[in-house]
């Protein structure tokens, strides 16, 4: 049992947070493949962060601040181009990196970039899910293959609740005693339509969550602690995070 201190400490996720480190040092779902066409920039908030989701020329996504590093203008009425994402209201086209890209003739290099733009966090898109690494640390490979044994099912799932993560790992720690906890946010579920089920609940805010949901067909090849001891070992992770670094 935690106490009210260390479960106010355990919800709060934003930036600066140590909650909010210890779940930057991990990959997270930002959203489904499906919700991110290659034409339209998608805003999504992560751990208190407001971002926006876009696609490059050759597809793949790229995840940067939501807010135009000239005058803070919503990047959501940007436009999607071959080069990157342009703000519509001077123009300025930012990167993958959330930098800002000049490209012309006229250059001696024919291309330059501004050392000023947005925060820009790497995304891997798997199976139908766009993971995005939000730590200040460079990113390590995305390894799902002890979760997934063989095929990802296109089945997975997106459901936005209104209530802070830590809620639904404290129910269904009591409701289902086989549930199993792996740090800092996702939890593998036996049963369902499957032979289990992966649940992450990634904090939009500290009011609200994001549950992405997997079935998988073979229960994962890992080692996990009973979901029920999830808040003390949160709790015990939260207190080493440096905020300084890992
Ligand atoms: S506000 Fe975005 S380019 Fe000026």
């Amino acid at each position: 049992m935690i106490t009210e201190e260390e479960n106010k400490l355990l919800a709060q996720t934003n930036k600066g947070t140590l909650c909010g480190e210890l779940m930057r040092r991990y990959w997270q779902p930002a959203v489904l493949s499906e919700e991110l066409t290659p034409d339209k920039p998608l805003p999504v908030t992560i751990l208190g962060e407001e971002l926006i989701l876009f696609r490059e020329a050759d597809g793949k996504p790229a995840l940067i601040g939501r807010w135009c590093a000239h005058q803070g203008v919503d990047m959501v009425y940007g436009r999607v181009e071959a080069d990157g994402l342009r703000c519509m209201y001077h123009g300025w086209m930012f990167d993958r990196c959330g930098k800002v890209v000049i490209r012309g003739e006229w250059l001696p290099e024919k291309e330059r970039r501004w050392d000023v733009g947005q925060p820009a966090h790497p995304c891997v898109e798997e199976h139908g899910i766009i993971f995005t690494w939000m730590g200040s640390e460079d990113a390590p490979p995305l390894d799902l293959a002890n979760l997934v044994a063989d095929e990802w099912p296109e089945t997975c799932s997106k459901i936005a609740h209104e209530e802070n993560y830590l809620r639904p790992i404290s129910s269904i720690a009591v409701q289902n005693a086989g549930a199993k906890f792996l740090m800092p946010n996702l939890i593998v579920l036996p049963g369902g339509k499957t032979a289990a089920e992966l649940h992450w609940f990634v904090p939009t805010d500290d009011n609200s969550h994001a549950q992405f949901t997997v079935p998988v067909s073979q229960m994962p090849q890992i080692t996990a602690l009973p979901l029920a001891a999830a808040p003390e070992l949160l709790v015990e992770a939260v207190r080493k995070v440096d905020l300084k670094g890992p």
